[in-house]
């Protein structure tokens, strides 16, 4: 699977209460969401293609016959762990209630396994026939949340239960009944990925294994807890995370650089990134002979962790990453901790290496170790698991030194 952040998908039907969706799905970002907006035909009557566009800075597509090739019924149910519908209305409650699927918005619910949120406005007539009222208690069953309406006034002069309800509570119904963790919320968050390449001349570069995926799971995991995530990465070819601010670099020297600007103002610095330990002295703007390569003369890299870490405030968090192509558990946790203590971080994820295990591969096996040396042995498990274990580490430091 590939890492998403936080991303959640707003359908909008056709009632005259969409308009308060252009307000919920901007509180909606303040919560640090990704909104994908899916209007239906009728409610484009109501609230334009170009306003969803603006408001949500993505591409809306209204149609289920546009850009068929990327099948986006199948791709937006998969990217989405959250489906929240506002305005429903009694039509479309009917056409959720049947199974029917002959719109983008449709097609996209029946397709998906995320958890869905419907938020019924409409007359109190309608709210209350019978029709809607066995609907609703038909997809209530299949696992459907229904967001009671409010009481108050219609369009027009009418009175009752069907208002579409305030934003905050949308908002809380959303965090009530859904997994979501927010532990980050609030927190800057710099994650960085991949190796870095030294060049030795313009085809020859002194590198690593490292693929970026461990990096790039933490920093979709991040954002996806709220968290606002810088990520900066070395050499990768992964796909970009919706929400996570992106820089790519190629050296040592340029990840620092950003690093020297970005980390005063993070809260927490993930270093995942295999930074190359040495470069050559002098580049060649040339090629050079194969012969010259036996007496290339290197000098080491600056090590970034440990220089970030000399002007660390005592309420921000680094954690380090270690490789090791030691097996023996006891051995692996010495070194571990030596490197934690002499470059001052907070935490260390160390793995086993040995014969190309990790580098590329989903999963990872290892030792996390806090500063004050308690070990958390972690058995063999996906990169998008470590990430979470790690970011628990992380968001209870940060709020410990928060205060
Ligand atoms: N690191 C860094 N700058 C370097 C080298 C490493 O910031 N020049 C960071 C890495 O991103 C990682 C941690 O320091 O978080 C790893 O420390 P290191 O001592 O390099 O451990 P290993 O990668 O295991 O390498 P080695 O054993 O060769 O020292």
């Amino acid at each position: 699977m590939f890492p998403r952040g936080r991303k959640l998908l707003l359908g909008v039907s056709g009632g005259i209460s969409a308009y308060k969706s252009c307000d919920l799905l901007r509180r909606l970002q303040d919560e640090g969401f990704i909104v994908d907006v899916v209007p239906t035909e009728a409610s484009l009557n109501f609230v334009g293609k170009a306003t969803w566009e603006a408001l949500s800075g993505r591409k809306v597509i209204t149609d289920f016959w546009s850009s068929v090739e990327t099948v986006p019924h199948i791709a937006m149910a998969k990217e989405n762990d959250l489906i929240v519908i506002a305005p429903t209305t009694a039509d479309l409650i009917a056409k959720l209630a049947a199974g029917r699927a002959d719109d983008l918005l449709t097609n996209i619910v029946l397709a998906s396994t995320a958890t869905k949120f419907l938020v019924p406005a409409m007359h109190p007539e309608m709210w209350s026939n019978p029709a809607t009222v066995d609907n609703v208690e038909t997809l209530k069953r299949r696992g459907f949340i229904v967001i009671e309406p409010d009481l108050g006034r219609m369009t027009g002069s009418d009175y009752g239960v069907g208002r579409y309800p305030e934003t905050s509570k949308i908002i809380s119904e959303i965090y009530a009944n859904s997994n979501l963790i927010s532990d980050l919320k609030g927190f800057k968050i710099i994650v960085t990925a991949g190796g870095t390449r030294e060049p030795i001349d313009p085809v020859r570069f002194i590198g690593n294994r490292s693929s970026g995926k461990q990096g790039f799971a933490l920093a979709a995991a991040a954002a996806a807890r709220g968290a606002q995530v810088h990520l900066i990465t070395a050499n990768t070819n992964l796909p970009v995370i919706d929400g996570v601010t992106t820089t790519n670099v190629e050296t040592a020297q340029q990840m620092s650089k950003v690093l020297e600007v970005e980390f005063p103002h993070a809260d927490a610095l993930i270093m995942s990134a295999a930074i190359a330990d040495a470069k050559v002295k002098n580049y060649r703007e040339n090629k050079i002979s194969k012969d010259m390569l036996e007496t290339l003369e290197l000098e080491s890299n600056q090590d970034i962790l440990a220089m970030l870490a000399k002007s660390k405030r005592t309420n921000q968090v680094i954690v380090g990453f270690a490789a090791e192509t030691v097996s023996d558990l006891s051995k692996l946790e010495l070194n571990a901790v030596s490197k934690l203590n002499s470059k001052s971080m907070d935490l260390i994820y160390v793995n086993d290496v040995s014969n190309g295990a990790v580098f590329g591969s989903d999963n990872t096996k290892g030792l996390i170790i806090d500063e004050s040396e308690n070990v958390t042995k972690v058995p063999e498990i996906s990169k998008e698991t470590l990430s979470e274990i790690l970011l628990d580490k992380l968001a209870s430091k940060l709020v410990l030194s928060n205060g």
